[in-house]
Order: structure tokens, then C-alpha cells, then sequence
């Protein structure tokens, strides 16, 4: 016997936007480690170049091995493809542990398949909660979470919610927002302000807008109204607004037209362009999970158009803000809030940009971070 461990195969899975950020520290923490072989399967549910491409190049992900090009579609049928595309290359390279991110319909989607194969699977940014079963996510959040044999949190509440569950402690490990631990290895080359393309913007005081949720964009009566606040809004900052294409789709549905010189629209622009963006900003207002927490780490304020958030930490120590999708609403907890930093901002246990080594050590050594 030579005692050298067989080298681990862990084999991550992303397709979403969101899901690049949480994957690119995990992919810098394994490849650190000798003992593991790590493979990346893209399931292309993002595929235009500002949704996939430049977080892939702007994080330094590794090329994906893999691209399933499942391309969009209705829940059933992207679900459906990514698993029939998905079992396959599990078939073929036996991963000791599949890792998904987030709560997209990748997420969930291949850890049905991996969980049905007998393969561990590991979920990263796991226990988090809306109590919302309206919403996609949080059907994929509850799933994923039952199928999973890691479940790594990003906060204490996650994994309260876990236990309430019935998931055995064992499984659970806190360790982190591994979201924050991009936005951390980026912070350097964040103080210098915003990129060239986004060099005028920032000359008054401005904020950002980031809409793209179906109870927010699909209703053309709900994002009418909140357009019209925006509009009222951007008389007295500047509103600069990177538009999701399902956004996009909905605006030109409406026919809508910024209304004048106060109103900055924008393609999707890359993770480094947001953040530096965010940083400068008086106010962001959203319906993204993810800005809800990097305002929170940042001190900025942040207006959450949402009845409620599976990530009650940024608001109980954070500084989001829920607010009903209504104009009235949305004016005043805007007005209320822009200008208002936390300086110093707010730290959340274990947003310390080191959750990804955490979940390495989980993996490849047997840790457990209770
Ligand atoms: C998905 C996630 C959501 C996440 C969001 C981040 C699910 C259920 N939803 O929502 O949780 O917050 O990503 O962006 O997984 N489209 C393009 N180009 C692309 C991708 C999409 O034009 O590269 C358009 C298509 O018209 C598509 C629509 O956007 O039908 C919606 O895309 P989809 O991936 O279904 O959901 P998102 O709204 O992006």
C-alpha cells in the first residue's frame, strides 16, 4: 500500500448567471488540491456572452469540460433537458460528488440526477428560505436541499431552517457566503472606480436598478407602475438601470422609452462592472438575491421589491429593505433610504471570503464547521 489517497472527482454543475460567482472560488480552492480532479459542466440555461461568457472570463473560471446547451424554455422542459443531457456524462466520469449552486433549474435538475445515481451530492449555498412557493427558486432550493448529502450554508438562520427540516447536523456545514468570497478577491481592483464603460456614469449622485423576477417583469401592469416611480425617481438621481434580457423582452413588449437624460440604460454588464457600480452608488434597488447581500457586506443601501427574501440576515443585520411591489411604497422606502451607508458596514458571521476553503476542507479533508 502506498497510502496515497485515489484522487477525488468532484464535479460542479452551473448554468445560471448567478451561479459563475459562487463557483469561481471553489474552482481556485480545488485546484489547489492535488488530490482532486475538478470538472465543470456548463448547462448552457445562460448562453448570450453578457449572461455566461464574461463571468466565466471576468472570474477566471476554468473552461468548462462540458456544454449542454439546453438553451431556454419552460421550467419542465429545461429541467428535463439538462437531466437527460446531464446523466450521461455522470454515467461516463463517476464523480465521487456533484456540486451545484444557488437555486437555479440547474441547480436542481442535476442534483435529481446525481442523487438517483447514487452520487453525493453537495449543495452551496444551501437552507435558505422564502416560505414563497410561488416562486421557481424556492421549489429548487427545497429540492436540491433534500437530495443533498453536504449542505453548505451561508448563514446561522440557514441552518436553522435545515434542522426545522429534519436534516441531520451532520450534513450540515456553516461556512460562509462563498458569494462574498468573489466579491472579496475582487475588492482590490474595485477602488478604482468604474470601468471604462461605464465612465460617465457616477457624475451625479445615482442609483442602480436591477429588476428581472416574473412577479415583478412579467405583469405589464406591476412593471408599468414601478416604471413610472423610477421615472419620478430619476428627476432627482440619476437611475442607471442594467436591463435582464427577460426584463428587456417585457420593456419592448410595453413598448417603453427611457424617459430622458436621467435614466441610464444598460446591456447586462459583467460582475466586476456591478460591483463597482454598487460601490458608488447612493441606493441600489432590486429584486436580485444576490445584491440583496453584497449591498449588506458593502454598507450600501438597498431597496428590495419583494414580499419577502430567503435572506432575512441582510435585513435583520444587513441594510435591505423589503418593499411591496407599489409605487407608493417604492418612492418613499427609496427616499428614506438613499445616501444612508454603513460605515463601518455591517459584518455578518463568516462573510470573510473564506468559505470557499472551507468547503475544500469539508470535502477533501472531512472538516465539519458546525
Ligand atoms: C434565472 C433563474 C433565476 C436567477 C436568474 C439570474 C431559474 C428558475 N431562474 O432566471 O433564479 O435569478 O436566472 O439571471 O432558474 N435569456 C436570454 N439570454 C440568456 C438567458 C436567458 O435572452 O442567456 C432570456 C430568454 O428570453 C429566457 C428568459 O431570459 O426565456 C429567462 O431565462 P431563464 O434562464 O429561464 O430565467 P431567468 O429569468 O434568467
Amino acid at each position: 500500500m502506498s497510502g496515497r489517497r485515489a484522487p477525488l472527482t468532484i464535479l460542479s454543475v452551473v448554468g445560471a448567471r448567478p451561479n459563475f460567482m459562487k463557483l469561481a472560488p471553489l474552482a481556485r480552492q480545488l485546484a489547489r488540491r492535488g488530490e482532486v480532479r475538478h470538472v465543470i459542466v456548463h448547462t448552457g440555461q445562460h448562453y448570450d456572452a453578457e449572461m455566461s461568457e464574461i463571468f466565466l472570463t471576468g472570474l477566471d473560471i476554468p473552461r468548462p469540460d462540458c456544454n449542454l446547451v439546453v438553451g431556454s424554455a419552460s421550467h419542465a422542459q429545461q429541467t428535463a433537458l439538462i437531466m437527460q443531457r446531464f446523466e450521461p456524462i455522470c454515467l461516463r466520469l463517476r464523480p465521487d460528488i456533484v456540486l451545484v449552486y444557488g437555486d437555479v433549474n440547474s441547480t436542481a435538475a442535476a442534483a435529481l440526477v446525481a442523487a438517483k445515481l447514487g452520487i453525493r451530492v453537495g449543495h452551496v449555498e444551501a437552507g435558505l428560505r422564502s416560505r414563497d412557493w410561488s416562486m421557481p427558486e424556492e421549489i429548487n432550493r427545497v429540492v436540491t436541499d433534500r437530495l443533498s448529502d453536504f449542505l453548505f450554508t451561508p448563514s446561522r438562520d440557514a441552518g436553522d431552517n435545515l434542522r426545522a427540516e429534519g436534516v441531520a447536523t451532520e450534513r450540515i456545514h456553516f461556512v460562509g457566503n462563498v458569494m462574498i468570497d468573489s466579491l472579496v478577491a475582487l475588492l482590490p481592483c474595485l477602488r478604482g472606480g468604474n470601468g471604462q464603460r461605464l465612465r460617465d456614469v457616477g457624475r451625479r449622485p445615482y442609483v442602480v436598478v436591477t429588476l428581472h423576477r416574473p412577479s415583478n417583469v412579467d405583469d405589464p401592469g406591476t412593471l408599468g407602475g414601478l416604471l413610472k416611480i423610477l421615472a419620478e425617481l430619476s428627476e432627482e438621481r440619476q437611475v442607471v438601470f442594467p436591463v435582464h434580457p427577460r426584463t428587456g423582452v417585457r420593456l419592448r413588449a410595453i413598448g417603453w422609452q427611457a424617459p430622458g437624460d436621467g435614466f441610464t440604460l444598460l446591456e447586462p454588464i459583467s460582475y466586476r462592472d456591478m460591483l463597482g457600480l454598487v460601490m458608488g452608488s447612493d441606493l441600489v434597488i432590486t429584486d436580485s438575491g444576490g445584491l440583496q447581500e453584497e449591498t449588506t457586506f458593502l454598507g450600501i443601501p438597498c431597496v428590495t421589491v419583494r414580499p419577502n427574501t430567503e435572506r432575512p440576515i441582510t435585513c435583520t443585520e444587513g441594510t435591505n429593505r423589503l418593499v411591496a411591489p407599489r409605487g407608493d411604497a417604492l418612492r418613499r422606502a427609496a427616499r428614506e433610504a438613499w445616501g444612508r451607508r454603513r460605515n463601518p458596514p455591517p459584518r455578518i458571521e463568516r462573510w470573510d471570503g473564506r468559505a470557499a476553503e472551507r468547503i475544500a476542507d469539508v470535502l477533501c479533508d472531512g472538516a465539519h464547521f458546525r
